[in-house]
């Protein structure tokens, strides 16, 4: 089996970070999010990953390389234009051959990996197994209609969905599906969709089996959505204190790298913060990932992540709710505010008067 996981794409809902950077590449709890989708894929004894790039952009080759240094064998796909993607399936052609496959979505995270999926689609002996979630706002995703058991439709972002099963994106296939890429038209907002080789494959007669997913499942298209997940990523992080911690009060787990400094502060975990980091006189309260090279001095920081090299001091009110690119920089002058929430990106300077 391999596996063909996506990096391209615009990542539109995330500007201005991703102006500057892959979205795949933006940590969520101080891990990059590709790392999470080739971990799963990996734990699934996957090895030979093809990996969605679009033509322009290096930086996932730079981060990845080979592969080797996570165990993993890639080969890179570069998508000239973010066509959709039942697009990326046709391209991936090639590399695929005729080995069944998992098409996952890199923006995707989810709890538990996707071993499961993977035996229940070889237990089912289908042309393509989906795995759904049921979600409150079904017309962001692809939706399956279900009947007695069976999938019997899917549609791309329905205005009037047919269920509350959204389609994630985690797909698996055998090679029925490049029929499917290679028959359908694009949509009417000019992208070959995912959902329309579903219902090729449905309108051929060809069977879909499907799994739920039962536990936390997102897909990190805006900002919320990956402070929620750096929340869940930190509810299961490990106390880890090799730091040096001078007249510092703390409560919760705290996992803190190499040559960490911190002192005259108040940190409430869960909280991770990154190598080389220097907190002082601050408070740093829960839900907080804080990446390498970081300085927070005489500020509140909560639910938020901090991308490496920046720098936020003398802040007064609180900074939540926040995503903060590299090499930011926030400086205040300790004037009273209610709150501040900041989507910033890279090299950013805010000043607060
Ligand atoms: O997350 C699940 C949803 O993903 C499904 O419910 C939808 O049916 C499916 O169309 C997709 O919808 P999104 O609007 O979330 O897709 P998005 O454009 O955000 O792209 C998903 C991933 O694929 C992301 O890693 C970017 C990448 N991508 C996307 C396109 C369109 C590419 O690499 N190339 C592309 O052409």
């Amino acid at each position: 089996m391999k596996a063909l996981i996506t990096a391209g794409g615009h990542g539109t809902r995330l500007r201005p970070i991703t102006h500057t950077q892959n979205k795949h590449l933006i940590p969520i709890a101080n891990k990059l999010m590709l790392d999470y989708a080739l971990e799963y894929v990996r734990d699934a004894n996957i090895n030979d990953v093809g990996i969605i790039i679009n033509a322009d952009d290096n930086s996932i080759k730079s981060e990845f390389g080979d592969g080797s240094s996570r165990n993993i064998k890639i080969t890179y796909i570069p998508q000239d234009a973010p066509l959709g993607l039942a697009h990326v399936v046709k391209i991936s052609e090639k590399f695929i051959g005729s080995d069944p496959f998992i098409f996952y979505l890199g923006d995707n995270i989810l709890v538990g990996g996707i071993n499961k999926f993977v035996s229940e689609f070889k237990n089912a002996g289908s042309n393509c197994h989906l795995a759904l979630s049921k979600v409150p706002d079904p017309n962001r995703f692809g939706v399956a209609e279900i009947k007695d058991d069976k999938i019997i439709g899917i549609e791309e972002k329905p205005a009037n969905p047919k269920s509350n099963f959204a389609v994630t994106g985690i797909y698996l296939y055998d090679s029925t599906i490049f029929e499917a890429v290679n028959n359908i038209k694009p949509s009417a907002r000019g992208e070959l969709e995912i959902s329309d080789a579903h219902q090729y494959l449905l309108n051929k007669g060809y069977h879909i089996s499907y799994s739920e997913i039962t536990g936390w499942w997102k897909d990190t298209g805006k900002p919320s959505d990956l402070l929620e997940a750096n929340r869940l990523v930190l509810d299961n992080i490990k106390d880890n204190r090799e730091a040096i911690l001078t007249d510092c009060e703390v409560t919760g787990n705290i996992h803190l790298g190499k040559n960490v400094k911190i002192s005259n502060s108040k940190l409430d975990g869960p909280i991770i913060i990154n190598d080389d980091s220097i907190i002082d006189k601050a408070h740093i309260a829960p839900y907080t990932a804080i990446g390498k090279r970081c300085t927070i001095i005489n500020s509140k920081v909560g639910y938020s992540i901090i991308m490496s090299d920046s720098k936020i001091s003398n802040v007064e009110d609180k900074i939540t709710n926040s995503l903060i690119g590299i090499d930011v920089q926030i400086i205040g002058n300790h004037r009273e505010h209610s709150a501040h929430r900041f989507i910033l990106g890279d090299q950013s300077r805010v000043e607060i008067d």
